[in-house]
């Protein structure tokens, strides 16, 4: 442990005791992947985070200078680093939520199914970490493909005998953020008073965005209804693309990351209400994973909302996302069970 570790230890315990007499609630977190594109401005925007009591950054490098750098910051959460495979179960002990974002990013011309190779060896690691010292925490899982490391994730989790669907969700929250920014570039709306609802994955056609459930109640031509749709399933591509090798989205997903874990904290608060789209083990489809509106609690996901009423096109859309849906999920089932 760094040289400090012990001060560090008994401010977190100050801080626990805080809680205790009602001056307010805190969360343990832990960013497994901190050091990277996403990790380093979630690590941070998390570290401002009035919920958040102790952050636990973990990473194969660089959390000693990330973590240095971030607990600098005059803000409540007290910030641990933790370096290399030897401490990953140290970085999880005790922990309430745990945020994912490790693994490798697309390049142009790459599927986020390329990824699976190398990132579902990552995440099923870490999730049998998770399973050994924070079988209780809520798992927020960013690494992609989200549609198979999803079902990687729980399979181990049910391999170990810890496995709660309530408590695992894949992000794709940053699909929300950008419908919610398209749709509202459309309507000539500010973006905060836009909710729209993403369904279904998240990769290209399992993106499914329901333009007829947004919210004002807005209606689409045919043309901007082809538009939203192609520019919100392919809007990851449009920043591999633009970072031209340089990696994927991070910033915007960074942001995402925390609106999402922001809801999970609050629902672990008891605040109620609190409803986001994830991609969870679901009966909402014959699918045994789908993203949909989802109501946070102090157990996860403790309701999952219905598809509600869908157009034309998108009962169509939802036929095509459900048939690559069903692939991916498969993938990532097999790769434990085989
Ligand atoms: P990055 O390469 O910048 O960072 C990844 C980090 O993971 C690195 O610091 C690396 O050291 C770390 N890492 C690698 N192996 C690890 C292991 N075994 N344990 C712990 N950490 C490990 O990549 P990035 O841009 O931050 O993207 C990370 C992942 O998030 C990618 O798979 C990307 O496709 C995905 N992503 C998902 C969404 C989403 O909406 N769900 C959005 C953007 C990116
Ligand atoms: C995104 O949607 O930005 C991420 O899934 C990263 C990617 O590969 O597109």
């Amino acid at each position: 442990h760094p040289p400090n570790f012990q001060m560090e230890e008994s401010f977190s315990l100050r801080r626990e005791n805080c809680r205790a007499k009602g001056a307010g609630p805190g969360f343990k977190v832990a960013i497994l992947g901190a050091a990277g594109g996403i990790g380093q401005p979630l690590s941070m925007l998390m570290k401002m985070n009035p919920l958040v009591s102790v952050l636990h950054l973990y990473d194969v490098v660089n959390t000693p200078g990330v973590t240095a750098d971030i607990s600098h910051m005059d803000t409540g959460a007290v910030v641990r680093s933790f370096l290399g495979q030897k401490q990953l179960e140290d970085a999880l002990s005790g922990v309430d939520l745990v945020i994912i974002p490790a693994g490798v990013p697309r390049k142009p011309g790459m599927t986020r199914d390329d990824l699976f190779n190398i990132n579902a060896g990552i995440v099923r690691t870490l999730c049998e970490g998770i399973a050994k010292c924070c079988p209780r925490a809520i798992v927020n899982l960013i690494s992609n493909p989200v549609n198979s490391t999803v079902p990687i994730a729980a399979e181990v989790f049910k391999k170990a005998g810890t496995y709660d669907p309530k408590r695992l969700l894949g992000v794709t929250m940053l699909d929300v953020v950008r419908a919610n920014t398209f749709v509202a570039e459309v309507l000539g709306l500010d973006p905060r008073q836009v909710d729209v609802p993403v369904v279904g994955g998240h990769a290209g056609v399992t993106i499914l965005p329901l333009l007829s459930q947004v919210k004002p109640p807005s209606t689409f031509t045919p043309q901007e209804t082809d538009y939203l749709t192609a520019r919100i399933q392919n809007g990851g591509t449009e920043v591999v693309e633009a970072k031209a090798g340089a990696g994927s989205a991070t910033l915007s997903m960074a942001y995402a990351a925390v609106k999402f874990a922001d809801a999970c904290l609050r629902g672990l608060n008891g605040d109620q209400g609190v409803i986001e789209c994830a991609f969870v083990d679901s009966q909402v489809t014959e699918l045994p994973f789908f993203a949909s509106k989802v109501r946070l609690g102090r157990n996860g996901a403790e309701e999952i909302f219905p598809l509600g009423p869908l157009n034309e096109y998108e009962r169509a859309g939802l036929e095509k996302a459900k048939k690559e849906l069903a692939e991916s999920i498969q993938k990532g089932v097999s790769f434990i069970k085989k």
